[in-house]
């Protein structure tokens, strides 16, 4: 992915690993586009960086798919990279009484559907427009999973299979089709004690180590993975799967 005069869309870019690499790119002379549900968010961050676009949408609406690449064609007809990224992660205890299955709906709704819906609404005018890259963030999470978030788990490892198919059909295409594969990172995804919890790599480090890692084509497989992750995602091949599950959860 060239580092500047993309046209970047970014789906959950209101905070977070969205945030920072909508505000990086921008910074790096790419036109930015970035949607998030908080409209005071979108507002604030175009205010700090002219030229910076903002769009309310929730994803978990089927609805606003269709009027979201009608709003991409008006807005972004050159666009040229998108990153599907908005997620939601809950823990849920599937032991206890009264344990429902609405996290995990949500959860479907959001990082599942809300990325297919991204790509419905976005590869017609990335397959026109190529050279073009389509991002979605999974997780480290989706090749071994933490059994406290087994629908955030699941939704991570089923972006990690989708995308190798959607990588596949589009293969005569120019569309680089990438996987973000985060670590545990300070963020607010599952609430404020995450953005300072010293067990997190700090923001900043992460999106560094991914700009550059895009900039200069580090992605092998089209996985965009920090090295620290490599054990974790080769465990089965490595034949070491039992005992990373058993490190990340203990008995
Ligand atoms: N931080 C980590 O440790 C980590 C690790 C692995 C993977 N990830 C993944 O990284 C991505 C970003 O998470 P983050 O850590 O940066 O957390 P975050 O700060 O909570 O960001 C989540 C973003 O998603 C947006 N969002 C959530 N639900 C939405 C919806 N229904 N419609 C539209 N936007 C929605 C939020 O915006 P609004 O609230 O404004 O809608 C926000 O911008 C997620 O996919 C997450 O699973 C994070």
């Amino acid at each position: 992915m060239q580092r500047s005069n993309n046209t970047i869309f970014i789906t959950g870019g209101t905070s977070g690993i969205g945030r920072a690499l909508a505000e990086a790119w921008h910074d790096r002379g790419n036109r930015v586009l970035v949607t998030g549900r908080r409209q005071a968010l979108l507002d604030q961050m175009a205010d700090q960086r002219p030229g910076l676009r903002g769009l309310a949408l929730d994803v978990d609406d089927p609805a606003a798919t269709p009027q979201l690449a009608a709003w991409l064609h008006a807005n972004a007809p050159a666009l040229n990279v998108v990153l599907a990224n908005a997620g939601i992660s809950r823990a849920e205890d599937m032991a206890a009484d009264g344990w429902t299955a609405e996290d995990a709906t949500a959860i479907v709704q959001t990082n599942i559907l809300g990325v297919l819906r991204v790509a419905q609404a976005a590869l017609p005018l990335l397959r026109r427009n190529g050279p073009a890259t389509f991002l979605a963030t999974s997780s480290a999470l989706a090749f071994v999973p933490r059994a406290d978030f087994p629908a955030y788990c699941a939704s991570k490892a089923f972006l990690h299979s989708w995308l190798q198919s959607l990588r596949h059909q589009l293969r005569a295409f120019p569309v680089e089709v990438l996987e973000l594969s985060p670590p545990y990172v300070q963020t607010e995804l599952t609430g404020a004690r995450q953005a300072s919890d010293p067990r997190a790599l700090p923001l900043a480090d992460y999106v560094q180590q991914v700009l550059h890692k895009l900039e200069v084509g580090d992605t092998p497989h089209g996985e965009v993975l920090l090295d620290r992750d490599l054990p974790r995602r080769w465990a089965e091949r490595d034949g070491t799967y039992a005992s990373v599950y058993a490190a990340m959860n203990p008995a």
